[in-house]
């Protein structure tokens, strides 16, 4: 079912990028299906920031916001889309055509995507610098290449300057690191639906069960929700498995007395939740398992209570690090100076990776973590993860057993508010108390 017109919001991002940007060209074209074999491609998920300015989420698309020489300041949005044919949609499903892309998606002007080329020309005319992204689809590479070689060939008898090409990844990030309350509430949506799939995995864990049937669930509770798809691939995790960061595999049974970390994000409109919990597949957990899950939870929750305007991803760390290297001194896991383990980062050995990355549309969002040279200062608006770790590698035999093989990650979301924060995920369980009551 195609829609009538889209929110007037996406028309207010490109005003916002052009009004900084005024005599600037910029390109971006759609993501490109991908062929899988044949005539089956994997499933098409629209650019990110291609749909941020548009909203359009066809393959085969270019967007151009150009000058309106006829109105200075003003600025012309085109989009160049793919033709309707009655055959290919009977097959492949309805096409907005280039009507649509002006009725629906408010474009000023629209082509068919083959003239893309034989246009070009015409929106550079007159433009004072081009942002592009070189590298990212080869075959509108060729094309913008091409028409900027004709642009130059013709500069002399012309006198137009020669036009420079400029990365627009920057301008892009610089907005969407701060999120505007469409984006919010599209974050909210995916932050509780995500919530809600961890808290049914919790519940329905069993011992015999398989790690694929827990990703099946929450892919489940994702799409009965409203999620679209997955913002990342889902990670289930039984006992060491839980130990290798990214894993991906979900295909192992899972035993009593182990843990079981779930990675797994919901992506709502384009916008993706980034939630990890980790709870016992029994009943409950042993209590060496207690010992470091408390201790990863303590520094979670003091990293959310210090997160306000102000101050930076580094110290958020750094204070999780601390928190986790104190406890792992006072269980003996970890041994020696205090001072040296901190300036060393000697906590690497159980805990080797950052603890927040900014999310938005990607999971691992665009945004500058380092601005004039120093850590970025949070500002409302912002939204990160927070989730720091405690893994006993497979090879780290000097552990002491009831460690080993424990791998725990807890992770939420949050918004940089005028006051501190807003754990937007705060819905997903996890004081031990809690699942464990879940799981009786
Ligand atoms: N799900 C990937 C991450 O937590 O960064
Ligand atoms: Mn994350
Ligand atoms: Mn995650």
């Amino acid at each position: 079912m195609l829609l009538s017109r889209i929110p007037s919001y996406f028309k207010a991002r490109r005003d916002r990028l052009m009004k900084s940007h005024s005599g600037a060209v910029f390109i971006f074209p759609s993501n490109q299906e991908l062929i899988r074999n044949s005539d089956v491609t994997f499933p098409f998920r629209q650019e990110s920031n291609f749909y941020y300015l548009s909203g359009f989420d066809e393959p085969e698309s270019v967007l151009v916001l150009a000058p309106n020489h006829s109105s200075p300041g003003a600025y012309r949005t085109i989009l160049f889309v793919r033709r309707r044919d009655l055959t290919k949609e009977m097959w492949e499903g309805e096409r907005y055509g280039v009507d649509g892309a002006r009725q629906v998606f408010g474009a000023d002007e629209s082509y068919l995507i083959e003239d893309f080329q034989k246009v070009l020309p015409d929106l550079l005319d007159g433009a004072e610098r081009v942002y592009y992204r070189i590298g990212q689809n080869k075959d509108s590479d060729h094309k913008i290449v091409t028409a900027l070689d004709g642009y130059r060939a013709s500069a002399g008898r012309t006198g137009r300057p020669l036009l420079a090409i400029f990365d627009p990844g920057e301008a892009l990030a610089e907005m969407r690191l701060f999120k505007q309350p469409e984006e919010v509430d599209a974050l909210r949506k995916a932050a509780k639906i995500t919530a809600l799939a961890h808290k049914t995995a919790m519940q329905e864990v069993r011992p015999g069960m398989n790690e694929f049937e827990i990703e099946a669930l929450i892919d489940y509770v994702f799409r009965k929700n409203g999620c679209q798809r997955v913002g990342y691939g889902t990670i289930v995790a039984g006992g060491v498995n839980g130990t290798c960061l990214h894993y991906r595999f979900n295909n192992q049974p899972l035993k009593d007395g182990e843990l079981l970390l779930v990675d797994a994000g919901g992506e709502y409109d384009y916008y993706s939740a980034d939630i990890t919990r980790t709870f016992p597949i029994g009943k409950a957990f042993t209590p060496a398992q207690a010992k470091v899950y408390d201790l990863v939870l303590r520094a979670e929750k003091e990293a959310i209570a210090m997160t306000k305007p102000g101050i930076t991803l580094p110290e958020i760390h750094k204070h999780c690090a601390e928190v986790i290297t104190d406890g792992l001194l006072s269980l003996g896991l970890l041994t020696g100076n205090r001072a040296d383990l901190l300036a060393n980062n000697g906590v690497s050995r159980f805990f080797p990776h950052r603890t927040s990355h900014f999310m938005g549309m990607d999971v691992h969002d665009v945004g500058l973590y380092v601005k004039n040279g120093e850590p970025r200062r949070l500002e409302p608006g912002m939204v990160f993860t927070i989730e720091p770790g405690f893994y006993v590698q497979p090879s780290d035999t000097a552990v002491p057993a009831e460690y080993q093989g424990i791998g725990i990650r807890i992770e939420d979301d949050v918004l940089v508010t005028a006051a501190g924060c807003e754990n937007l995920t705060i819905d997903a369980p996890k004081e031990r108390a809690d699942i464990e009551a879940l799981k009786r």
